[in-house]
Order: structure tokens, then sequence, then C-alpha cells
């Protein structure tokens, strides 16, 4: 096994992000140089603090220019892709530019940089799934694999942790709704992956060996934690630590892509049409798949990370239950 050590430098794209600033931690922790490539330097500041002085450098960069690619990637012996969007928008925000071309793109970099690893972000059960943005998923993969053949990927079950936007969003959600939607009644099933764990996966494909049966590169990992919920019992999960129980109301598929296109109109959508399709599709590991096991990680499960941010939901606040003397 190499060890990764001083003196790599590694590029983050969407190292702003949710899952991108906790691999921007991982990396810093390991003495590595870290450019965090984003589209507003600004957003990356609170970064630099993950690593010593000028360590965690944010790195302004137009995905729409080859070049600029090409500068956030040059001199890097890592380079991880964390862009992603869960909708699109206008004529800019489109899964074909940010989900296909754009891995492609920077792929290329890599491979004309040669820099030694490329790890890309997908999505679980994107070869299943028929919503645009499985299907965009899908195809990134297949044409960063055109340029880069030793990438690596993750595709990552819904990730939790205190800044998701999953368990979050729907404990927002029911501090401002006596109901919530059980869409397509509550039956797709998910296996929650815990965001320190997908940060562990970027790293352990960064500094596996390139020969022997541990070989990441050319590989893909679904990434599933220890528990597989169907979407009643993630409602069920979120209740228990909110102590915020809500009715639940079954809404069929096309009922809720009905009241989706009119949400989607909204600046930033709470649900889309593409959304309520992609719930169609299980987001499980599929049998016979690599997951994080074989990335030597045991997964953290719900039940010991939800303590930490679900209660702050409570009527009253954390200590909302708690009697003042
Ligand atoms: N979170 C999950 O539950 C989950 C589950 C499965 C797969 N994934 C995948 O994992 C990756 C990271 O997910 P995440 O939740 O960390 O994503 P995120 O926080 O929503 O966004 C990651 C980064 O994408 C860039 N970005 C956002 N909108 C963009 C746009 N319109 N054009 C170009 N860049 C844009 C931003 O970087 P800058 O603003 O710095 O440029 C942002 O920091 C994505 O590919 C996602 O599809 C996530």
């Amino acid at each position: 096994m190499t060890m990764m050590g001083k003196n790599k430098v590694a590029t983050v794209f969407g190292g702003t992000g949710f899952i991108g600033r906790h691999v921007v931690r991982e990396l810093a922790a390991r003495g590595i140089i870290v450019k965090v490539a984003t589209r507003v330097p600004e957003s990356a500041y609170f970064l630099r603090p993950c690593g010593s002085v000028g360590q965690v450098v944010p790195f302004a960069c137009d995905y729409k220019d080859d070049e600029s690619i090409a500068a956030a990637v040059a001199g890097s012996d890592y380079v991880v892709n964390c862009i992603g969007i869960l909708y699109e928008k206008g004529k800019r925000r489109k899964f074909e530019k940010i989900h296909v071309d754009l891995p492609a793109r920077i792929a290329a970099a890599c491979k004309a940089s040669g820099a030694e690893r490329f790890v890309h972000l997908s999505a679980m059960a994107c070869e299943r799934g028929t919503s645009k943005y499985a299907k965009s998923k899908i195809e990134g993969e297949k044409a960063l694999f055109e340029m880069f053949e030793g990438a690596s990927i993750l595709r990552p079950s819904v990730v939790f942790g205190e800044d998701d936007d999953f368990f979050n969003m729907f404990a927002k959600l029911s501090r401002i709704s006596p109901v919530l939607p059980l869409i397509g009644g509550g039956h797709t099933k998910f296996q929650p992956v815990f965001v320190g764990d997908v940060a562990d996966a970027v790293i352990a494909c960064l500094e596996r060996s390139t020969v022997g049966s541990g070989n990441p590169l050319g590989k893909t990992y679904e990434l599933g934690g220890p528990d597989v919920v169907t979407f009643r019992e993630v409602y069920e999960t979120l209740f228990e630590y909110t102590q915020r129980p809500r009715a639940l109301v079954s809404l069929p598929f096309w009922v809720a892509k009905l009241e989706a296109r009119l949400l989607q109109l909204m600046p930033k959508p709470l649900l889309t049409a593409d959304q309520v399709e992609s719930l169609k599709t299980d987001n499980v590991m599929s049998a016979g798949e690599l997951g994080l096991s074989d990335l030597g990680i045991t997964p953290q499960s719900m039940q010991l990370i939800l303590p930490h941010y679900l209660p702050a939901y409570r009527a009253g606040g954390r200590f909302g239950d708690k009697k003042l003397a």
C-alpha cells in the first residue's frame, strides 16, 4: 500500500459542497496541499483552517473553460470531483453539462497533466434509474472512463451528516408542516451512508496500491451504510430524534409529480418531477458490487450519528424537553 503523504497536491472540484468539504478536511489532515477548485473562491475560505497556513488553497475555476480546468488540475497528484446538482434550472444548470461533459473534461485534464489518481462521485443505482439525474450520472461515468480509464468511481446512496440536505431538509419541513408526503407510498428503499465514510472511501481510493487485489483503479464502488430503510422508515427515524411526529400522507407517484411540477418553479425547488421519478428505483447496493468493505471501511450507523444533530429540531431546541429548575 502506498502512503499518502506530505509533498503531495490534490485538487478537489466541488470541495465547498457537503461531501467535498469532508474530503478536503481528510486530505488536509494527511498533510496534503489541497486546491479547492470552485466558481467562487470566497466560498472556500472557511476551509482554510483545516490545514496549516497556505495548505488549503481556494482556486477560482470557470467550469466552462478547459484552460481553467487544466490550471486547477496542473501539478496535482490527486484529483477528486465532487461537483453535482439535484435539479436542472435554466440553460446553464443542466445535468448533461454538469454530470456528463464536466467530469469528462476534468478526466481529460487529469490525463493530460499526468495526475496519478482521479476519483469521481456518482450516485447509487444510477445504472437502474429512470430519472434524468440517474441517466446523466451513468453517462458521466462512461464519458470519464473514456478519458481516464484508471479513474475510481464512488456511488453513494443518500448521504447523511450534520450538514446534510436530507434529514435536515425533512426536519425543517416537519417544523412548519403538520403533514409530510409519503411519495409512492413510502416504499422506496435507501441505504443511508455517513459522509465521513464517503470521505474515507475517497481517501482509500487515492492511497491504495496500484497493484494487487486492492487496486481501485478503473473500479466502481457502491457506498451504502449498514441499514436499509424505506422512505417511511426514514421519517420514523427522523421523528424518533426530533420528537415531532407528523401525519404521513401517501401520494401516488403521478400526484407527487403534478405537485412537483409546481414546486420546481421555485428558485430552489423543494421537489422536482425528476426527483419523484428517481424515487421509483430503490437506492440500495446491488448484489455483487464492490462496496465500503472492499475499501477497508466499516460504515457508521444512523443511530450513532443522528443523535448529534437532529435533537436540535425538537420543540424548544436540543434541551427543550428538560424542565428548568
Ligand atoms: N449528498 C448526497 O446525498 C449524495 C448522494 C449520492 C450522490 N451524491 C453525489 O456526490 C457529489 C457531491 O454531492 P454534494 O451533496 O456534496 O453536492 P453539493 O454540496 O450540492 O454541491 C457540490 C458542489 O457542486 C458545485 N455546484 C453546485 N451547483 C453547480 C452548478 N450549477 N454548476 C456547477 N457547479 C455546481 C458547487 O461547487 P462550487 O460552488 O464551489 O463551484 C458545490 O459545492 C455530487 O456529484 C452528487 O451527485 C451526493
